[in-house]
């Protein structure tokens, strides 16, 4: 096997998180392959093994400490260890200490420099640091490596200008900066002359991108550009702010078909008393306005939101205007999390903590409420044509999985083998049942 130094030119990457994570996980495949480097699947057989990290929760980070910590051994045999992304940037050098067989650490503001890096570990240094956030770079690449081949990423923002008094976001992946408007466009029309049809626009507030160059576009000019280029069928982004939602994204949606009809808005709460607490900069109220705005479109959309039970202080009449919210709302996903406490944010502090138990229970009953919620909303498609990105044949269950514009898992009875399913294609289906989490149909050919 090829090695440069004492490196084995094999990798192997596992990925935790967020969407961003992925796609950076895509870049630096990218990356690593430019530099000679051959991707494996087995964990073994590699002489280098990277973890992209998501500190979000504690629960995601205990996870890649209890890995490092089980493969502790396997560096004593000369495998390198890289911690890259959000707890690389978290713990800093600190990961050294608590496992000091990593020899790489790399925030994802740093990831431009991942080949200068890369090459320092190669000639034996084994104390490697990426962990300046002080840039005003995103990470851009032509090596990019997307697995999907009619599906892709695409970011237009890095990192987070917000204070959510919960996150740890602004602290892992740094101020925002936004991508040229340019060169968001010319790898959007790259990917769709290479056969892409879907693309997802990726940041951790979208809705606050703010082109660089003198064209000066703001995000609903962006995404309705992107929904103009030749060949694409569907463009998605995420994730939005409420307090930067601003109606002419919800215009742009209307207006443009191949935008697709759903909108995820993190709402985090129902109660203006821990929004303000969150330092969320919106109240409920304004909240709804939103969402009045997305329901008053002339086409019809999905919305998702996400939640947190148990904010430090959260009352039980808080915890009933969460209810009230989710009722008002009749949301077609939520994400609930319980609340973590989060290294340096402004929440860490706070009095009034809640104990799991309370968060947990908090948490069962909205998702039990959801649940009746989802089942109302998704019976709204039974009898429906929907259009299908078909995704993947599942021989567990014989049908094709595929996925609507507005983001619901349509699974549908259809032909095997026949050149017209297949993945990739958009196919028309009839929707004959709804579950709380996913649509049934059978392929409806126009005749
Ligand atoms: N604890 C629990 N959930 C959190 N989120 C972000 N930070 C925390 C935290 N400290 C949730 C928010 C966010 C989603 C991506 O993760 O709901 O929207
Ligand atoms: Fe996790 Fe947030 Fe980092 Fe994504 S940005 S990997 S969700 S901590």
């Amino acid at each position: 096997m090829a090695t440069i130094g004492a490196v084995t030119k094999k990798f192997y990457i596992e990925t935790f998180g967020c969407q961003m994570n992925v796609h950076d996980s895509e870049k630096v495949i990218g990356t690593l392959v430019n530099l000679g480097y051959q991707q494996t699947e087995s964990h073994d057989e590699a002489g280098l093994v990277f973890y992209n990290t998501c500190s979000i929760r504690d629960k995601a980070e205990q996870k890649v400490f209890n890995i490092l910590a089980h493969y502790k051994k396997q560096a004593a045999a000369g495998k390198i260890f890289g911690v890259l992304g959000c707890v690389a940037q978290q713990e800093g050098e600190r990961i050294f200490e608590r496992a000091p067989h990593v020899s790489l650490v790399c925030g994802s503001a740093s990831y431009t420099k991942l080949g200068d890096l890369i090459r320092q570990v190669e000639a034996g240094n084994r104390r490697v640091t990426g962990l300046s956030l002080d840039t005003d770079e995103t990470f851009d690449t032509p090596f990019t490596r997307r697995d999907n081949p009619f599906r892709a990423y695409i970011t237009i923002i890095e990192g987070c200008d917000k204070s959510c008094a919960y996150c740890v976001v602004p602290f892992t992946r740094g101020p925002e900066r936004s991508r040229t408007s340019a060169s968001v466009l010319e790898e959007a029309r790259r990917l769709a002359d290479s056969g892409y049809t879907e693309i997802q626009l990726l940041g951790q507030n979208v809705n606050s991108y703010k082109d660089p160059s003198t064209a000066g576009w703001d995000f609903a000019t962006l995404l309705d550009a992107v929904g103009n280029v030749p060949g694409l069928r569907r463009v998605r982004f995420m994730t939005s702010h409420p307090r930067d939602f601003h109606k002419p994204i919800v215009d742009a949606i209307s207006a443009n078909p191949r935008l697709c009809n759903h909108v995820h808005l993190p709402v985090q709460s129902g109660s203006s008393r821990v929004l303000a607490a969150m330092q969320r900069q919106y109240n409920r109220e304004q909240y709804l306005e939103r969402i009045s705005w997305i329901k008053n479109s002339n086409r019809q959309m999905s919305i998702t939101t996400d939640l947190i039970t148990g904010f430090p202080g959260e009352s039980d009449k808080d915890f009933e205007e969460t209810i009230s919210l989710i009722d008002e709302v009749q949301f077609d996903a939520l994400f609930i999390f319980k609340y973590s406490q989060r290294p340096n944010t402004p929440a860490l502090s706070l009095p009034d903590q809640l104990t799991d138990d309370e968060k947990g229970r908090r948490l069962t009953i909205l998702m039990e409420r959801q649940r009746a919620i989802q089942i109302v909303r998704n019976a709204r498609y039974v009898g429906e044509i929907e259009e299908a990105l078909v995704e993947v044949y599942s021989t567990s269950n014989n049908q094709w999985i595929g996925r609507t514009c507005d983001n619901k898992t349509l699974n549908f009875s259809g032909p095997v083998g026949d050149a017209a399913i297949k993945p990739g294609s958009y196919q028309p289906v009839l929707v004959t049942r709804a579950g709380p989490n996913s649509l049934v149909g059978e392929w409806a050919p126009r005749a």
